[in-house]
């Protein structure tokens, strides 16, 4: 071989190599040229060690110079080919951040969270705190406790889902009231609480009842507290709810863990108290039962009596938002059809 025929061969490779197009083309022009044994060129490198005096100095020459120069063309053409894959890459992957986009569904609060809210702003200014409970109960905080033993006959209107066996047994809790107790029998008095939660009876479901249904719970506590401060209490936060035009009635009743006990009703929001298939006719819904909290409650959480008293109330806010918000029907605030309650 001479050194113009490793010329020719150099210039050869280096015209195939500018043409190479991808990777793998150039790493196979790589082994034909460069290979260390049997690459067109560095095979050259065991006729310098048989040529001798000029020749063998013009020859090692002229052998350096392609290897170089094929090696060096070699990178370059790497280098583009790596540039040309992460341009491609980029070009792929580019994304076009002033594209507009689908607009985003704007939620909001359900009607009965938002009553729920409300009240408890209405309580927070009144410096009550809110706590919850278990959904879960046993018969002990649900019933016996707050002054209904087994066969109490108070029990029936609490038709109870047991989870298991009787009465002594796990039950979904009837009325948020057992975190009366809860709350008395893990502090000592003063009490200011309420309580929003779910709670569940085996209720037949009508336009005024579902079996599953919210209720906010409130205890207070103290020395010398009268039914004064309980009326005064449930007319200002009536009032707070549904105005101070709306028909508010206070009428004895029964519970028995409270006495007096006190039922409240607000005039009927659809009909506004001249009755209509959402009162059941009567011009007045039902929203909360209360009362001065029974001295053998009290009692029972081992608060003297003699020394304290207190008020309590249970409230339902499903029907509240049903009145506020015209909703005649207590159900459909479960139905979860958005065409119902996006309206609010
Ligand atoms: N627990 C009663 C119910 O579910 C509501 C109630 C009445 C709660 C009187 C009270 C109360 O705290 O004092 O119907």
């Amino acid at each position: 071989m001479t050194s113009d025929d490793l010329q020719a061969l150099a210039s050869q490779a280096l015209e195939e190599i500018a043409g190479a197009c991808d990777h793998a083309g150039l790493e196979a022009l790589r082994l034909r040229y460069l290979a260390r044994h049997g690459g067109l060129i560095t095979g050259a490198a065991g006729e310098l060690t048989t040529a001798v005096g000029a020749d063998r100095a013009e020859l090692g020459r002229a052998f350096n110079a392609a290897k170089t120069a094929v090696g060096d063309a070699l990178t370059k053409r790497q280098r583009e080919l790596d540039a040309e894959l992460r341009a491609r890459e980029v070009e792929s992957e580019r994304m076009d951040v002033s594209h507009p986009i689908r607009p985003l569904a704007r939620g909001h609060q359900h009607p009965v969270q938002r009553t729920v809210r409300e009240i408890q702003d209405i309580f927070m200014r009144l410096g009550y705190a809110s706590v919850t409970g278990p959904e879960i109960e046993d018969d002990l905080h649900n019933f016996q406790l707050l002054n209904m033993p087994p066969e109490h006959p108070a029990r029936d209107s609490h038709d109870t889902f047991y989870l298991a066996g009787g009465w002594h047994d796990w039950l979904y809790r009837t009325h948020t009231s057992p975190m009366q107790m809860r709350t008395m029998l893990a502090g000592a008095p003063p009490f200011r609480i309420i309580v929003p939660g779910k709670v569940a009876r085996r209720d037949n479901p009508d336009p005024t009842h579902n079996p599953v249904f919210h209720q906010v719970e409130g205890l207070l506590v103290d020395q010398g507290v009268t039914v004064a401060d309980l009326k005064g209490t449930l007319e200002h936060v009536i009032q707070a709810l549904f105005g101070r035009d709306r028909g508010v009635r206070l009428r004895a009743s029964f519970f028995p863990y409270t006495e007096p006990s006190i039922e409240a009703d607000v005039a009927c929001g659809i009909c506004l108290g001249t009755g209509c298939r959402s009162c059941m006719g009567k011009g007045w819904i039902e929203i909360l039962g209360s009362g001065m909290v029974h001295p053998t409650v009290l009692a029972n959480a081992a608060i003297d009596p003699e020394r304290y008293s207190g008020f309590a109330f249970g409230m339902g806010p499903d029907r509240i938002a049903a009145l506020r918000y015209g909703i005649s029907d207590v159900r459909d605030l479960y139905e979860n059809d958005l065409r119902l309650l996006e309206c609010f």
